[in-house]
């Protein structure tokens, strides 16, 4: 996302560049065709212009000359003006090559070049004016009628046709320097039509930018509202629907996160109630135990005397019943001992394979009188794990017992342990009733039991003895079909993380 921001801004600003660029190009043309105009047309013409009106008064002080009563005074005049046109023509040129030829374009070179040419024709052509003139003059003088006209005509000529061809250059001149405005003016046009369409669209661009990094951005607004609700306290979990990018990436890193802080606070919250369980029961334990194990040893000795005696059976059948209260009492007792008296776990590399097996023998003759089969399967071999051989032989015997509960006709319970990426794995599965959807999430809770006689500590001391383990227990209902077809049957899968490799 953040390449996709930079590369609209870069498109923005390489339009308000190229705009900004476009703008210089036509100043620069346009001070390019003044500059042509003023250092090479307007010398040109003005010079061409003086030139072009010498020129004509010669022509009109010759076209007078039959008419003058005194030749001699135009004499002075013409030839006066015959050497200022020399120098006017030489002016001339001067502007046309190389003032003219060095500014401007190909066009305006092209043009210098021709009119150079062509005054340098009309200067031949004049080269024998001024012997002409004398031929006049001194026809004039000798009265000579027949010479002064064949002179006259022949001076009045060349200087009538000098006088059209300046004319014309003059006109050429002029035209081109109309030409060179009017292309000015169309540049100039065409410069700012382009320039304004430059800028709107630069314009637009910008726009567009602006309101598509808004709407990229909109999510980052969500993120935030999320943070200021999490701030304060609400750690529910929430689904996100971010969207591939990094803001997407960061809502959902944020969710995580507080996904982690969810769980280690209500593992916070658990293990405070773990320890306060854990006190509660020592007390009350302490003050239980004592009088259980001398009401234990009178039922003993009772039990005796009524043997002795022949008491009915009734009353035998009572001391029965007492002693299965009391037995219930001692197990309860226990239970909560284990609570109180769960330290933190004593780890050691171990072939955990070996341990289940080992609870699984122990567990298995109390679980033939009651009907149930235990099948114990073991991929080997199996890298060792670290854990507290009584912590955890005490987890799997909850359930094992649990499991044995759940089948109270029988069943086959089967464990398997395997290997899972870096974790040892165990299940225990049994045929039993499963669990029901609404009491799944409490069944780890302390003191949650839906058996009569049950503690509910089983499951809650199983699982905080693996997560002090850096392990892990969940449970999976309804794994297996019963012979009616419905779901039955339940796992519960711990895992352990494997030993790192210099403990073993
Ligand atoms: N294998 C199982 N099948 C069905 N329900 C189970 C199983 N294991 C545990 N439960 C449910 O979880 C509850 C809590 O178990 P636990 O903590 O061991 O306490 P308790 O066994 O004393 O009831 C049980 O009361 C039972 O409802
Ligand atoms: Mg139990």
């Amino acid at each position: 996302m953040t390449s996709q921001v930079l590369a609209s801004f870069a498109v923005a600003v390489l339009g308000f560049a190229l705009t900004l660029g476009y703008g210089a190009v036509a100043q620069r043309n346009a001070a390019d065709d003044n500059e042509e105009l003023a250092k090479g047309y307007v010398p040109a013409a003005l010079k061409l212009g003086q030139l072009r009106s010498t020129q004509a008064t010669i022509a009109t002080l010759v076209d007078g000359i039959p008419d003058e009563r005194n030749p001699l005074s135009t004499r002075l005049v013409l030839e006066t003006l015959v050497s200022v046109r020399r120098a006017k023509i030489a002016e001339t040129r001067a502007a046309f090559t190389p003032d003219l030829a060095s500014v401007g374009g190909a066009r305006t070179h092209v043009l210098a070049a021709q009119l150079t040419v062509e005054l340098d024709v009309i200067d031949a052509e004049l080269a024998d004016d001024k012997r002409g003139i004398e031929r006049l003059f001194s026809a004039l003088d000798d009265a000579d009628k027949d010479g002064v006209n064949r002179q006259l005509a022949a001076v009045a000529m060349v200087e009538h046709e000098a006088d059209r061809k300046v004319r014309a250059l003059s006109d050429r001149v002029a035209s081109s320097m109309d030409d060179l405005s009017a292309r000015s003016r169309l540049r100039e046009r065409r410069a700012l039509v382009a320039l304004l369409g430059l800028a709107a669209l630069t314009l637009s661009l910008g726009l567009f930018v602006s309101l598509r990094t808004r709407r990229l951005l909109a999510p980052l607004a969500r993120v935030t509202a999320r943070a200021r609700a999490v701030a304060r306290g609400d750690l529910t979990p929430h689904q996100v629907e971010a969207s591939d990018n990094e803001i997407g990436q960061l809502a959902r890193a944020f969710e995580t996160m507080v996904g982690s802080v969810a769980q280690a606070r209500d593992r916070a919250v658990a293990n405070e109630r773990f320890a306060a369980i854990g006190k509660m029961a020592a007390h009350v334990t302490h003050e239980i135990r004592n009088p259980l194990s001398s009401i234990g040893l009178n039922i003993e000795m009772l039990d005796e005397e009524l043997g002795q005696a022949g008491a009915p059976a009734e009353s035998r059948a009572l001391l029965t019943a007492i002693t299965r209260e009391v037995e219930r009492l001692e197990h309860l007792s226990e239970e909560y001992l284990r609570v109180a008296r769960l330290p933190s776990p004593r780890m050691e590399a171990e072939d955990l394979a070996g341990l289940v097996t080992d609870v699984v023998a122990f567990a298995r003759p109390e679980a033939d009188r009651q009907n149930c089969r235990l099948q114990l399967d073991v991929e080997t071999p199996l890298p060792p794990v670290l854990f507290d051989e009584a912590q955890i032989r005490q987890a799997l015997l909850n359930l094992l017992r649990n499991a044995r509960e759940a089948m109270p006709d029988g069943g086959i319970i089967r464990v398997r342990v395997a290997g899972d990426g870096m974790a040892v794995r165990v299940d225990v599965e049994d045929q039993g009733g499963g669990i029901p959807e609404e009491i799944r999430a409490r069944v780890f809770d302390p003191f949650f039991s839906t058996k009569g006689e049950g503690t509910g500590l089983g499951l809650a001391i199983t699982r905080q003895i693996l997560e002090a383990h850096g392990g892990a227990i969940d449970c999976e209902t309804g794994i297996d079909k019963g012979p009616d077809g419905a779901p039955r049957g339940t796992r519960f899968r711990i895992t352990l993380p494997l030993a790192p490799a210099r403990s073993w």
